[in-house]
């Protein structure tokens, strides 16, 4: 068994690792500080896993613990990437938080004739075209900002996502060719890169 992902928690409850005077070099997650370069999505200043912002601030989900490629979709884009705008505070009517997120966008009708995920067509599904808009491009026409703002996914990611879509967004079992959203633990944290990721080490 692994337990490295919880031996965090204690400590940092107790707020005395509040890194107001040292924000550049010492940032961690609950101090309310938003740290793309250690992997945060996301920080509201707690540790709390319900109220927009997890525990691991939107940190890496280790992939063998994914059931399935909508857990992947769930746990590797939506509560890394989506949540803290969409969640607690649910930002153009958008809730992503799990349990409730797979019915509140399959086949939901959405603006424009789209659905928010319609089944089996990514391109008429905007929560991906939201996506493509930011990590893909060529989507001017499409009102609104891309999807996350200002740290557009990986475009393999997008891409998964669209596959699961096509797939006929399942909410159990692998999806074929949507691989990538079980890897993703170096691949996410970088940005719009398209490039394979390098080892870190
Ligand atoms: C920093 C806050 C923020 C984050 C993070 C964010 N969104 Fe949004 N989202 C917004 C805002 C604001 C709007 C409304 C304005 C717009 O559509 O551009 C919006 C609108 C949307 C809409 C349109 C909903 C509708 O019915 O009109 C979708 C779909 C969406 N977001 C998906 C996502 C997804 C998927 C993610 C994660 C990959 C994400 N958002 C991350 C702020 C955010």
């Amino acid at each position: 068994m692994e337990s490295s992902a919880t031996s965090g928690r204690g400590t940092l409850a107790g707020s005395g690792a509040r890194a107001s005077r040292f924000v550049a070099t010492t940032s961690r997650c609950g101090d309310g500080i938003a740290d793309a370069g250690r992997g945060e999505r996301c920080d509201d200043g707690n540790l709390a896993n319900d109220d927009g912002c997890d525990a691991r601030c939107g940190g890496c989900v280790d992939p063998a613990t994914l059931s399935s490629t909508w857990a992947a979709v769930q746990a590797n884009v939506f509560d890394r990437a989506c949540t803290a705008c969409h969640g607690d505070q649910p930002t153009a009517g958008l809730d992503l938080r799990a349990p409730g997120s797979y019915t509140a966008i399959l086949d939901v009708a959405a603006a424009a004739g789209l659905y928010q995920v319609k089944r089996g067509d990514h391109a008429q599904s905007l929560v991906w075209l939201k996506m493509a808009k930011s990590s893909i491009g060529g989507l001017d026409d499409l009102p609104g900002g891309g999807m996350p703002f200002g740290f557009p996914l990986p475009r393999a990611i997008v891409e998964a996502f669209g596959a699961w879509i096509d797939a006929g967004a399942p909410m159990d079992g692998y999806v074929l060719g949507a691989e990538a959203l079980l890897v993703p633990c170096d691949g996410a944290k970088s940005g719009a890169s398209t490039e394979p990721s390098t080892p870190a080490n």
